[in-house]
This record gives structure tokens, sequence and C-alpha cells, in this order.
């Protein structure tokens, strides 16, 4: 497929820190596929200013954060020759493109954002910038005229908004932009450790950057079914945690171990069990963990993939802002 006919396709990620295997299945893998799949031009955008509404207290960890973050995503599969990786903050169109959009939204649209209003309620945020996330946003993918965005169910929101917005701006000053549309990730949703969902905050997480040692003592404590506490109690599989990680990443599980935990049958006990997963887990990331570390000893190199990633980001950036411009008689344009 030639260049032209590749879809172009956006995706992005706050730089919270290192990644979980969580993150791993939800986006990243999926991420690795599309890339792999051949049919997209891909950009993959670290969004540092995003992260900075809800963070704007701890910017020394953004930097840090972000060199974890483009190591993970190295490591794990994404080829930066093939997906323009890259800081948000690097491209400074984003934020023109913001500025614009900001003033054609009603704020009633951002107000009734369901993510603004759970954080605004829970995390106590009430800057500007927070109220602006689903512009930004917006910003981030239209700037690229992209057509498609992988993300999960709980991003589907602000495509929505990113729809709406795009119509608007059509309706005022023309057609510039592809609507964007939402890819969304079908993947088993992994439980955290102690069977919530996974999460920095719980702390019921295992990063793929964990080592053996770190991976093994997660493991070790982490929560089965809590209805067999005998050998020979019934267990649940599909309900415990261990058994639900060691389906995704033991390539040697017993094909037999689910009836056999689910009728009590007394050969197959939970200290085993997580005896195998650990090893599973171990092996698994063996090559990411051993990619990421090499990453993050090269900062120089990580700057260098970064910076070719902005600079191909920027390119096409700047066409399209040169039609936005345009469509709105802006002053040299
Ligand atoms: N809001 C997204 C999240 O929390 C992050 C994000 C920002 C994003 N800009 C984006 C995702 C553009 C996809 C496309 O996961």
């Amino acid at each position: 497929m030639t260049a032209e006919k590749k879809v172009v396709l956006l995706s992005g990620m706050q730089p919270s820190g290192a990644l979980h295997i969580g993150n791993y299945e939800g986006a990243l893998r999926n991420w690795v596929d599309l890339q792999n799949s051949g049919k997209y031009k891909m950009f993959n955008c670290i969004v540092d200013w995003h992260a900075l509404t809800s963070s704007s207290d701890e910017t020394e960890l953004l930097v840090p954060r972000i060199y974890e973050m483009a190591a993970d995503f190295i490591a794990a599969g994404l080829d930066p020759e093939q997906t323009a990786i890259f800081v948000q903050s690097q491209v400074k169109e984003h934020a023109e493109l913001h500025l614009l959009l900001s003033m054609i939204i009603p704020i009633p649209w951002l107000e009734r954002v369901p993510s603004y209003k759970e954080k605004r309620e829970t995390l106590g945020l009430d800057n500007y910038g927070f109220l602006g996330y689903p512009i930004l946003q917006t910003a981030d993918i239209i700037i690229y005229r992209a057509r498609v965005v992988p993300v999960g169910k709980d991003q589907l929101a602000h495509l929505e908004i990113a729809r709406e917005i795009v119509r608007r701006f059509h309706y005022l000053y023309g057609e510039v932009f592809p609507e964007p549309e939402a890819l969304v990730t079908k993947h088993a949703v992994l439980p955290g450790t102690d069977g919530r969902k996974m999460s920095k905050t719980y702390g019921n997480y295992i990063a793929l950057g964990d080592g053996p040692d770190i991976i093994c003592e997660k493991v070790k404590n982490m929560f089965t079914d809590p209805e067999k506490i005998h050998k020979t109690d019934k267990g649940h599989p599909d309900r415990c945690p261990v058994y639900i990680y060691r389906t995704i990443y033991d390539a040697d599980l017993p094909v037999d171990l689910k009836d056999k935990c689910a009728s009590g049958d007394a050969s197959v006990g939970c200290v085993a069990c997580k005896k195998a997963l650990m090893q599973a887990i171990v092996d698994y990331f063996a090559d990411f963990r051993a990619k990421r570390s090499e990453l993050l000893a090269d900062k120089a190199q990580l700057d260098a993939i970064l910076e070719d990633g902005a600079k191909r980001a920027r390119e096409r950036a700047a066409e399209t802002m040169i039609l936005v411009r345009k469509a709105m008689n802006m002053y040299g344009s």
C-alpha cells in the first residue's frame, strides 16, 4: 500500500508513569497490531499538556514519565520508523488549533462531558485547562486530519465531542477535517492483582518494567478466588485473577486446569498456580524488559527518536494549520 492510501490514525496517552500490563492489554498491544497491519499512517502522541490538567503541582515528574512511556511504547513493539512517536508539547500547532477551536465551543458542551463532571467531583479539579480538555484532545486528533482513533470505551464521549466540534467548524468555515472515528479496542479487561480494576491509584498492578523479583512478590500476594480456601474447595477460575492472567501469559497452561480447579481436584492448588504464573510473566516480558532498560540507558537516543517523530508530526500539523487559518480568514493566510 502506498503511503497516501493509508488511513491516518492518531493514538494518545497521558504520561502518568510506567505502564502496567492493564495498559498493555487495553491499548498498547492493540496499537502494535494496528501498526503491523500496515494499513495505517500512525501518529502516537504522548500528551503531556493533558497530564498537566491534573498534575500541575508535580511538573518535575513529567520528563522522567515521558521517557518511561516512550521506552515502554518502543519496547512493546511500536516502531519509530513506522509510527511517529512524539511529545504533544513539541508540536505547538496543537495549542494554536486548541485556541481557535475554543472560540466556537459553547461552554455547556464541555460541562456535560461525563469525565469532566466525574473528575471535577472526585479529584476536585476546577481549572480552566481541565474544562478545555476535550477541545485539546480534539485538536490532537484533527490536527493530523486523522480518520481513526483507537480508544477504550471510556473515551467514546471524547470522540463524540470531537465529531461535534468538527461539524461545527465545517458549518462555520467549510470542510477541512475528516470526522474522526473511534476504533474501540476489543480486549479482555485485566483485573488488578486484588481483583478490582487495575489502577495506579490502587497499587494493584504489575508494571511492564517490573523485574523478576517484583513480579514474583506481586504474584505471591495476588488474590485468588475467595471461596477457595482449601485445595479441595471448588474454585471459580473465571473470577480468579491468577487464572485469568495465566490464560494470557502462560503458553503452557494445561487445558484441564480449569475443570480441575472448578471441581476441587486436590492435584491443583493456588500456590502452584501462582508459581507457574510468576514464571510465565517473567518469561513473557523478558525481551521487553531488556529492550526497555537499553532504551532508558540512552536518553540521547530516545530524544532523537522523539524529535524525529515530532518533526514528522509538525509537517502534517503545519499543512493542516494552513487550511484552518485560511478557512477562518486569519491575517496572513
Ligand atoms: N483522554 C485520553 C485518555 O485519557 C488521552 C488523550 C489525549 C487522547 N489526547 C488524545 C487519546 C487523542 C486519543 C487521542 O486516555
